[in-house]
């Protein structure tokens, strides 16, 4: 679909520069929504690197659309397929590289001016690291990266002047709100949530919900495991930790509101008593566009009928139906191993889940044995953050097992 704005999008490029792109995760849901943005916008988006995992038809399909300096693939055997579908297509003159080295080859790439970090998981943090050590500024997608390693990702910025701008329509919608005021002005950042599918449903039945009920999302499509955790609300607590290391606030000042209609993005309260809330279609090419146009706003069609709205609901989330929102804060409070833990023992959790090993309700069973097993640390580096969560997953996969 076309949603760059005709003329007025023509005339504002007149004076744009252009804008090369590192997309780590350029095969899933942000990625893919990434390059639709590039589409319609030539004028301002290039693409420099591609990262992938392991779908090597759709990173095919990119790299011959695109055209990028280099591609990196999950591993060596999945890049030499790739590298060997180039050969035969006669597609020469592009780097194919593989692994955590090949994502940083492509987020340092000296010809990428901006980089959109949507690798799921801890897999992407390394690179995103990397990228703001070299000053390229961020498309922050991955919020798994803020929970696990926030404090060491936002001092490398802030020292080094590069941006981090949120993806995550939360979080983009709170840096919105937050350019009208100063920091110490915030009283309350607002984090809505759809409350996905389960909200009503008895709590007697969830420990019966399958998979394929989970993968429902109700306002939202997006990869697997974030749907889940939209499912369990675990996505809302990674985000409550996200907006603390994000915005530099503490867990006390992040609320959360389920929001049926995922009309208001979220919201940041005043100390005057003024909230302000960003409403916005439910499509993240929004929040993406943003982020790479930081701090312009092109014209696009991606607008919000109005007229059409008749309901904004809101109501406090019961913390008894969705444990996990409540163990997220917990572990926002105590931080550094805790907020890694969290994050790593649902990734192996959500894993179980979806291979049916475990019931719906034994995600916060794990999370929860997890954390309490974890001691509390604060991981310096980025190499104690990545053991810190290897311990984490095998505590995680031994309760399991
Ligand atoms: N989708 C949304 O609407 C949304 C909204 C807010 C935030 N986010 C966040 O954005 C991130 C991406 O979400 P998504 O929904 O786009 O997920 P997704 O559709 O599952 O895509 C994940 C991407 O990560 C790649 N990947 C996985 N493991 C990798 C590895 N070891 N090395 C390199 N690449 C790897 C995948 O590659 P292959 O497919 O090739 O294996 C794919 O490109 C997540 O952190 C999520 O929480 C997503």
């Amino acid at each position: 679909m076309n949603f760059a704005r005709g003329s007025e999008a023509k005339s504002q490029e007149l004076n744009v520069i252009l804008k090369r792109l590192a997309i780590l995760g350029s095969t899933g849901s942000i990625g893919q929504s990434t390059l639709s943005i590039v589409e319609q916008f030539p004028e301002r988006y290039a693409v420099t690197a591609l990262a992938a995992g392991r779908n090597v038809d759709e990173a095919f399909a990119q790299t011959v659309r695109w055209r990028p300096r280099v591609v990196s693939l999950a591993t060596e055997e999945l890049a030499g397929l790739l590298a060997a579908r180039l050969g035969r297509a006669g597609i020469t003159g592009i780097e194919v590289v593989h692994g955590a080295q090949g994502a940083i080859a492509c987020s340092t790439h000296k010809e990428a001016d901006f980089v959109v970090s949507a690798i799921v998981g801890v897999a992407g943090l390394e690179a995103t690291h990397e990228a703001i050590l070299a000053g390229k500024p961020v498309g922050l997608a991955n919020k798994e990266c803020m929970v696990a390693a926030g404090e060491i990702l936002t001092a490398a910025a802030r020292e080094r002047n590069v941006p981090i701008l949120p993806i995550d329509s939360e979080h983009n919608a709170v840096h919105q709100c937050l350019r009208v005021g100063a920091h110490h002005e915030v009283k309350y950042i607002w984090l809505t949530a759809s409350g996905g599918p389960f909200r009503q449903l008895p709590l007697d039945q969830f420990a019966g919900i399958t998979p394929a009920q989970a993968l429902k999302h109700p306002t939202w499509v997006m990869g697997r495991r974030i749907t889940i955790d939209s499912a369990t609300m675990l996505n809302k607590g990674l985000e409550v930790i996200e907006a603390c290391r994000l915005f530099d606030v503490p867990p006390s000042r992040v609320r959360v509101t389920i929001h049926p209609q995922s009309t208001v993005h979220s919201m940041v309260e005043y100390v005057d008593g003024s909230i302000l809330a960003q409403i916005s279609v439910t499509d993240m090419r929004l929040p993406i566009l943003y982020a790479l146009a930081y701090p312009e706003r092109p014209a696009s069609t991606l607008t919000f009928d109005l007229a059409a709205l008749r309901h904004l609901d809101f109501e406090p989330p019961d913390l008894n139906r969705f444990p996990c929102l409540r163990l997220a804060f917990e572990a926002a409070e105590k931080g550094g191993a805790h907020s890694i833990a969290l994050n790593a023992a649902d990734e192996v959790a959500v894993e179980a889940f979806l291979e049916s090993r475990i019931p719906f309700t034994g995600i916060p069973s794990t999370i929860e044995k997890v954390l309490a097993a974890t001691p509390e640390a604060h991981p310096a580096s980025i190499a104690q953050v990545l053991a810190s969560d290897r311990e984490a997953r095998e505590r995680a996969r031994a309760f399991l097992a």
